[in-house]
């Protein structure tokens, strides 16, 4: 079936994903895969994909924009497959920020691609893609990922003009959603791999990628908003900032540039 341009028979014979299902319209493809973990239970992973979201959502309550020809895709992993060193951890959603720079770097060999801890990747300075991760009670996960393929800026809300980008803004072209997806989720599959076997390798990979290194940040973090200038990732997927009290490590926590008074 192809949806979406979307050919879930091919993403289902190349790649991990067990179930597919596909969605004209969805809030959310994350409460999707919520509900399906709930009311239809089966092999794993389940991913779901819609090409349109009402609600679609973001970390820190934000929504995301799933601008027409954009990919939103969820995937329901069981809780084995995600067996980071200790849980919940930002190696999570780290991996799955690799996996996204992997599928679309040869995709993209003029723009380098970078990270922003602990979700977000961008070329060209500008957000190109967003993760999000929810754990359910029973450890499952639900990883949500939005990709600005072939959507275009001139669809998006004024305020993300300046901040978003997209393939095809960036390419002037087209791309093979299905192509791309199929490259995503297995490059996800050897990531969540080493995830379980090394996670140390993803939070050096992510720490390589890191684009905020050097810059003042303040983390709101329960309750509490700490500014520090950016050292980085840490192997075990902590945002690193020197404060004027000397170095913390962060595990969670909604970003933003500069300090909490500016
Ligand atoms: C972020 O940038 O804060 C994360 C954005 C995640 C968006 C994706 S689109 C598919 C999935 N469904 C959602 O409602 N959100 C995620």
């Amino acid at each position: 079936m192809t949806a979406a341009g979307v050919d879930l028979d091919r993403v289902l014979a190349e790649t991990f994903v067990a179930r597919a299902e596909y969605h004209r319209t969805l809030t959310s493809t994350n409460d999707r895969a919520a509900r399906c973990a709930i009311e239809a239970p089966g092999e794993l992973p389940l991913m779901v994909v819609a090409e349109h979201q009402t609600a679609g959502r973001g970390r820190g309550g934000h929504r995301w924009w799933t601008g027409p020809g954009s990919l939103a895709v969820s995937l329901l992993l069981d809780a084995k497959m995600v067996e980071a060193a200790g849980q919940p951890s930002p190696l999570v959603s780290l991996a799955v920020a690799l996996a996204v720079v992997e599928a679309v770097s040869p995709r993209l060999p003029t723009h380098p691609l970078g990270i922003h801890w602990p979700n977000d990747v961008l070329a060209a300075g500008r957000k190109l893609a967003g993760i999000l991760v929810e754990v359910l009670p029973d450890r499952r996960h639900i990883i949500g990922i939005g990709l600005n393929t072939n959507n275009s800026l001139t669809d998006a809300p004024p305020e993300l003009r300046q901040t978003a980008t997209t393939l095809r803004e960036l390419t002037a072209r087209e791309h093979d959603q299905t192509g791309i997806l199929v490259d995503l989720l297995r490059h996800l599959e050897v990531a969540l791999g080493q995830l379980t076997q090394r996670p140390e390798r993803i939070g050096l990979q992510a720490d390589e990628l890191c684009l905020q290194r050097g810059q003042t940040l303040t983390l709101h973090s329960g309750g509490h908003f700490t500014s520090g200038i950016c050292a980085g990732i840490a192997p075990d997927g902590s945002l690193l900032l020197d404060t004027p009290v000397g170095r913390r490590r962060f595990y969670s926590g909604i970003l933003h540039k500069g300090t909490a008074q500016e």
